[in-house]
């Protein structure tokens, strides 16, 4: 009888690859990321492939101090991280936590069927705690219309709560640290549910009562208000036109819950929503004159959204408008 061929993978045993889903950032679209982990014989080696930039290839570090937290070494083995699809530019820090869970579920430490109900991101400390990172709420969003769940730091806890409420009940983890994951994944110790939370309004907004005169001004004010226009003040200095610029968001209407969710979508991207508390009141961005065009208009190397798409369903306010250098 001939002997049966052997099966290939039996020389080195199985290796089989733990997947951990995540997202990349298109302005605010996300897009889904694999995040495969092989651990196979070989020289010891800790590789991320799949065109990471700095942040992401310096997890490497975070990853291995952060499972050194938890009492884990890396084993000598050849451990290949691998972001598809590798056409894909992956920035931000938010690759740490997927890489680790990846490592974890490799590591036969947390169950593979258990995982791939998520998406996870997070930034991990070399002491094992998961920091905030910025676009948790479009990943939720995102999340939800492909049914899964989502995996993030404690801090931005509340905006996952937030999409996983509006976009119909996903679960929604929330831990504090790598410890607190791996305990409530492996059952030992159960997290609490974050709570959606909105920004409370901070100061009150600048008063038109404060401007003596200028009746006229103050009409072209509440017109453009009402209309949703565009002013342009010119007058000569000291008459009042900074004061009155500073007064129209007072003028505005609080906004409504789908604009809410658009302008703390581009906040929650660039890193702005404070505690993951979603945005109510109108955003009032004035920016510097010495701003450089991607401050402005957003882009550049590490695309983020600039004043202009900071600004959106609020106020711009270009104030000594001839002196920007970055759009004049
Ligand atoms: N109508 C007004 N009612 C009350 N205070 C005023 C009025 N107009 C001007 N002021 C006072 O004058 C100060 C200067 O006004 P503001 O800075 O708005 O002028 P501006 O038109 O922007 O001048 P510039 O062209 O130099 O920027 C204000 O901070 C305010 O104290
Ligand atoms: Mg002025």
């Amino acid at each position: 009888m001939p002997a049966e061929p052997l099966p290939i993978g039996t020389a080195t045993g199985p290796n089989p690859v733990a997947h951990v889903e995540t997202v990349a950032f298109h302005g605010i679209d996300v897009r889904p990321i694999d995040v495969q982990v092989q651990i196979t014989n070989g020289l010891p080696a800790f590789t991320v492939v799949g065109l990471p930039d700095k942040a992401v290839g310096e997890s490497r570090e975070r990853v291995r101090s952060a499972l050194h937290a938890l009492g884990l070494a890396l084993p000598p083995k050849r451990i290949t991280v691998n972001l598809a699809p590798a056409d894909v530019l992956k920035e931000g820090s938010h690759f740490d936590l997927p890489i680790a869970v990846g490592l974890l579920v490799a590591l036969e430490i947390l169950p593979a069927d258990a995982v791939e109900e998520f998406v996870v991101l997070g930034e991990l400390s070399l002491d094992g705690a998961i920091s905030r990172v910025a676009g948790v709420l479009p990943a939720a969003i995102g999340a939800a219309s492909r049914e899964k769940g989502i995996i993030c730091p404690a801090a931005c806890g509340p905006e996952a709560a937030w999409a996983a409420d509006r976009e119909g009940r996903i679960p929604v983890l929330a831990p504090g640290d790598l410890i607190g994951l791996v305990n409530h994944m492996r059952g030992t110790q159960v997290m609490a549910a974050p709570q959606p939370k909105v920004a409370e309004d901070a100061l009150a907004a600048l008063d038109l009562a404060d401007i003596k005169g200028q009746e006229t001004a103050k009409r072209a004010l509440e017109v453009a208000a009402a209309g949703g226009h565009n002013l342009l003040m010119i007058g000569p200095p000291g008459a009042g036109k900074s004061m009155l610029a500073a007064r129209l968001p007072g003028l505005l209407p609080p906004l409504d819950a789908a604009e809410a969710l658009e302008v703390s979508m581009v906040h929650s991207v660039a890193g702005l929503l404070p505690d993951g508390r979603l945005l109510r009141r109108r955003p009032f961005r004035d920016p510097h004159h010495s701003a450089s065009l991607p401050a402005l208009v957003g882009g550049g190397m590490r695309a983020r959204p600039g004043e202009v798409s900071l600004a959106h369903r609020g106020v711009l306010f270009l104030d000594e408008l001839p002196e920007f250098s970055g759009i004049m």
